[in-house]
């Protein structure tokens, strides 16, 4: 097959979590290269003629999708599978639909609490109603991924969060709100579309080992993309709780399953959750088309299922026709 991989524009000067993408897209087309496909690698274009030109040119048969955004904005995600259904290629991952529900953090939250699923309490700006004196809270981006802004000061009393919220739009840009921090133990689990249907990795739990007592227990920027960090080196993955613990595996599991559902998720997806102290799991966030790096989560998940990268690389592209 004639695969594209189609990945968002990426500046020289670009942060970590841009230059992923790159990585990211060599890899897949490396690996479909592997199962005997040809896959060649190109920009997006934001035009429908632009588009419909690299279409052509590279004989494409299906698109790997690997925009995750424009000019550095993920928001502007959702434009690549909008253009390419338009045109009807057939293309990896989420609808433009999904990732609009899932982009903006607390629209997604709202829909999770209509559809009766956890997620921990939050308040938004600027009247920053229903915050609570008695708890902390996190102060995360509404609208971007990659754990930016997230370092050891953005875990914060209730009347502090107005402060830091404005702090962190000045230095970062882009919109805030703060979420009940949730001091319990965190996973990530990996959906993956087999048969049309979701199927639920081996699930990940992140083990933050002799951190600082001072330092919030949170995968934050510097844990993610700056590999020589404290952060990075004392934040584990650990896998076995299918084997170990079957009531909370399958309250993790049936959860995910919800969301995929929920949101219309197709080809592969990650949420990301925090147990609370009665047990009980609460979604951080749901990832449409997450990073799908050799050495990133999802792709070790499905190495622990039995799942080569090529394999699951392959995987992808045969579920979206
Ligand atoms: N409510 C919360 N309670 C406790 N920790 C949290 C909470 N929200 C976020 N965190 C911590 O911050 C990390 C990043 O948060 P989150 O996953 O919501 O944002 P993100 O920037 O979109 O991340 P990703 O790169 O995974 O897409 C989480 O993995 C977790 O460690
Ligand atoms: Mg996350």
């Amino acid at each position: 097959m004639h695969v594209l991989v189609l990945h968002s524009e990426v500046e020289p000067d670009a942060p970590p979590e841009e230059m992923d993408t790159l990585i990211a897209a060599r890899a897949v087309a490396e690996a479909l290269r592997a199962r005997g496909h040809t896959a060649d690698l190109a920009a997006f274009v934001e035009s429908m003629a632009g588009l419909l030109a690299l279409l052509a040119e590279y004989r494409t048969e299906a698109v790997f999708n690997l925009v995750e955004g424009l000019d550095g904005q993920g928001r502007f995600a959702c434009i690549a599978p909008l253009l390419l259904a338009r045109i009807g290629v057939s293309y990896t991952g989420t609808n433009a639909a999904g990732l609009i529900a899932t982009q903006d953090k607390p629209l997604t939250k709202r829909t999770m609490r209509a559809a009766g699923i956890a997620t921990p309490d939050w308040a938004e700006p600027p009247d920053w109603r229903g915050l609570d004196a008695r708890h902390r809270y996190i102060v995360k981006r509404a609208d971007e991924d990659s754990s930016i802004g997230l370092d050891d000061a953005c875990v914060v009393a209730a009347a502090e969060v107005p402060a830091r919220a404005e702090a962190s739009r000045l230095r970062w840009g882009g919109a805030w709100f703060a979420e009940r921090f949730v001091e319990g133990r965190e996973f990530n689990v990996g959906v993956l579309s087999r048969g049309g249907e979701p199927y639920v990795l081996p699930m990940a739990e992140m083990l933050f080992e002799d951190w600082p007592a001072d330092s919030p227990r949170i995968v934050g920027y510097a844990a993610k993309w700056d590999e020589e960090s404290r952060e990075s080196r004392h934040t584990v993955r650990k896998f076995g709780i299918e084997l170990h613990e079957s009531a909370l595996a399958t309250a993790l599991a049936g959860s995910a399953c919800d969301l995929w559902r929920l949101f219309d998720l197709a080809g592969f997806a990650r949420v990301d959750y925090r147990v609370d102290a009665e047990g009980k799991p609460q979604v951080l966030e749901v990832n449409p088309n997450p990073c799908i790096a050799p050495d990133g989560g999802f792709a070790v998940a499905a190495a622990e299922a039995g799942l080569s990268y090529s394999e699951l690389i392959e995987c992808l592209v045969l579920e979206c026709f």
